[in-house]
């Protein structure tokens, strides 16, 4: 029986030393230290054997069984331990590495340049007024002396909503608007969206335009070049030429166009001025004295000035966009750019 003992404890040791991992730890466990195994079955064998050998071979069978025990406990941490160590690495997290940045936005073109507009005004002591997309017939028309019938409807591709409601064809209502909430004097822009039905690669039917209007006392037409030249020569660049040439809204008398020295080849004649030198950015005039009577002005007393710009124009000549439809197709490969 010592012979059995002792092969079994090394034929234990042995196997034990192979084993990787916890489920065949168990199995072994189960065969050499079960109730049914190897060890169980050596110690049937005890009734056996003299009274002399008996307790000499049942001691050696308790240190057997707690060697085998103390191996079979070992190789478990062993085994916990290693596996510990893998499952570590494998989910190592390297703390130092930097952060994913989020993808930040630009600001649209277009409100790049209303701010930018907005700001060289604000400068010059004006406030910024706002008045509604669909707007009565009455403010964006008959009270800017354009009544039913006149052919400077014509002019204004307008999308009528019902007979005396329309979406805005320009920020001029908000003059109307501005006037009869108020007594002069006045000095506000009002920067918007208007609609008018157009669509091509330089007509959006839905762009934005800024009003400015100033009325006071004593308001000249010198004091609007003025403020046109001020404004041109911060917008785009101190230097640039300024020309203003005659011509006719219903409600500025007199009226005129202003153009700027084409940015591209200052004057010399391009594909973009189409060889005349200038490009038109804005129109303006005297206020009509028809427009103070309809807000109750005072028209002996006070006089203003009034101007009207498209900002995507101004965008596309700040920023070389020769298709205006660009900028309302929300592309991000376009947009990023800005
Ligand atoms: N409202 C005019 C337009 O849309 C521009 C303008 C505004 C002209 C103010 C004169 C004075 O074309």
């Amino acid at each position: 029986m010592k012979e059995k003992l002792e092969a079994l404890l090394q034929g234990g040791l042995s196997e034990l030393s192979d084993v990787t991992t916890e489920e065949s730890l168990h199995e072994l466990r189960v065969k050499y230290l079960g109730k049914k195994g190897l060890l169980t079955s050596v110690m049937k064998g005890l009734g056996g054997l003299s009274a002399d050998e008996r307790p000499l071979i049942g001691q050696m069978a308790n240190v057997v069984k707690a060697q085998l025990e103390e191996r079979v406990d070992s190789v478990l941490q062993d085994i916990r331990r290693k596996n510990k160590e893998e499952k570590l690495k494998s989910e190592r997290l390297d703390v130092t590495l930097p952060g994913r940045r989020r993808p930040l936005g630009t600001k649209h073109p277009i409100s790049q340049v209303i701010e930018d507009i907005s700001a060289i005004f604000a400068g010059l002591g004006f406030k910024v007024a706002e008045g509604p997309e669909i707007e009565m017939d009455y403010y964006n028309f008959e009270a800017l002396n354009i009544p039913k019938d006149h052919p400077a409807r014509d002019m204004q591709d307008t999308f009528f909503v019902n007979d005396s409601i329309v979406l805005r064809t320009h920020t001029s209502p908000v003059q109307i608007r501005t006037m009869l909430k108020q007594a002069p004097p006045v000095r506000i822009i009002a920067p918007g969206t208007v609609y008018r039905c157009d669509s091509d690669a330089t007509h959006s039917p839905m762009f934005h335009q800024i009003e400015g209007l100033h009325v006071d006392k004593g308001v000249t037409f010198g004091d609007l070049k003025g403020i046109l030249t001020i404004f041109v020569n911060q917008c785009f660049g101190s230097g640039t030429g300024v020309r203003l040439r005659p011509s006719f809204f219903p409600f500025t008398e007199p009226s005129a166009e202003v153009d700027i020295a084409c940015v591209m080849c200052k004057g010399k004649g391009c594909r973009i001025c189409k060889n005349t030198g200038w490009l038109e950015i804005l129109g303006a005039g005297m206020v009509d004295p028809e427009v103070f009577r309809h807000v109750s002005y005072d028209s002996e007393a006070y006089t203003g000035f009034a101007f009207g710009m498209g900002i995507e124009r101004i965008a596309m000549l700040r920023y070389g966009i020769s298709d205006m439809r660009l900028l309302f197709e929300n592309d991000l490969r376009f947009l990023s750019q800005f």
